[in-house]
């Protein structure tokens, strides 16, 4: 179908670049993201996706590039650790820097299957629980864009996959823009409609995820995608 209309972009970078004392990380990158769109970015480590991520969330004033650079103002960012403050409970945690923002505090918790911890000091909760709070504490802010840095990497494989499950739910529901950063091909598969590869700070593939909402890993398409994106990422099978 033809359309003259211009595509409206949450995320656009064209022709990024970052180097390190004179070393190259990232160049040439061109990323676009659509509004609501949930794109993940794979790769080996060392490869260059916090770097990335950090040029993305304007954590990073060293980015050059000869075009533009252009995310939403409103953009929250998790980590692989949830950095919540030890002097604060889950709701303070939740609406730091925000006024009057109880109430959503408390669904947002509610949503992420905190209800009644509200009051709870962050020691006393689980890994999987604390990424919860952080998980609630960048959502609470209705964010366009959602900026995650492995934010599962610390978690074992069950509660990675409760949160995988999760995350899909929220995103559905509350419809932010993501960039999810991870080395596991099945979690890129599971979450993202599109996945992006980097190789030594460069992207080698654009790949749309043509699965339905229902991602079984046990069906021969989810198992080539999966071929496929190790094959790009030079993990091959014999
Ligand atoms: N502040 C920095 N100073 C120098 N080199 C850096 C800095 N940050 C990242 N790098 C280098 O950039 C490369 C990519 O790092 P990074 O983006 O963290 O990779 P990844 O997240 O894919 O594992 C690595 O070689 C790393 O050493
Ligand atoms: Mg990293």
């Amino acid at each position: 179908m033809a359309s003259n209309a211009v595509p409206l972009k949450a995320v656009c970078t064209r022709d990024l670049y970052r180097g390190f004392a004179g070393r190259s990380v990232l160049s040439g990158i061109d990323i676009n993201i659509a509004p609501g769109e949930f794109v993940a970015l794979l790769g080996r480590s060392g490869s260059g996706k916090s770097t990335l991520l950090k040029a993305l969330a304007s954590l990073d004033h060293g980015v050059a590039g000869s075009g533009a650079l252009h995310v939403p103002d409103n953009l929250s960012v998790v980590f692989q650790d949830a950095r919540l403050l030890p002097w604060r409970n889950v709701l303070q945690n939740v609406t730091l820097g925000l006024t009057g923002a109880d109430a959503a505090g408390r669904v947002i918790l509610a949503e992420v299957g905190l209800q009644g911890r509200e009051s709870a000091w962050p020691v006393e909760l689980s890994g999987g629980e604390q990424q919860r709070v952080a998980l609630a504490r960048s959502l609470v802010r209705e964010p366009e864009l959602l900026l995650a840095d492995e934010p599962f990497g610390a978690l074992d494989a069950l509660t990675r996959i409760r949160m995988h499950a999760l995350l899909r739910e929220l995103c559905v529901r509350r419809r932010p823009s993501v960039l999810l950063v991870t080395h596991d091909v099945d979690e890129a598969i599971t979450l993202a409609d599109r996945v992006l590869v980097l190789e030594d700070g460069r992207l080698i593939e654009d790949l749309t995820i043509d699965l339905g909402p229902e991602r079984d890993h046990g069906t021969p398409r989810f198992g080539e995608i999966r071929r496929h994106l190790l094959a790009r990422l030079g993990v091959g099978f014999h």
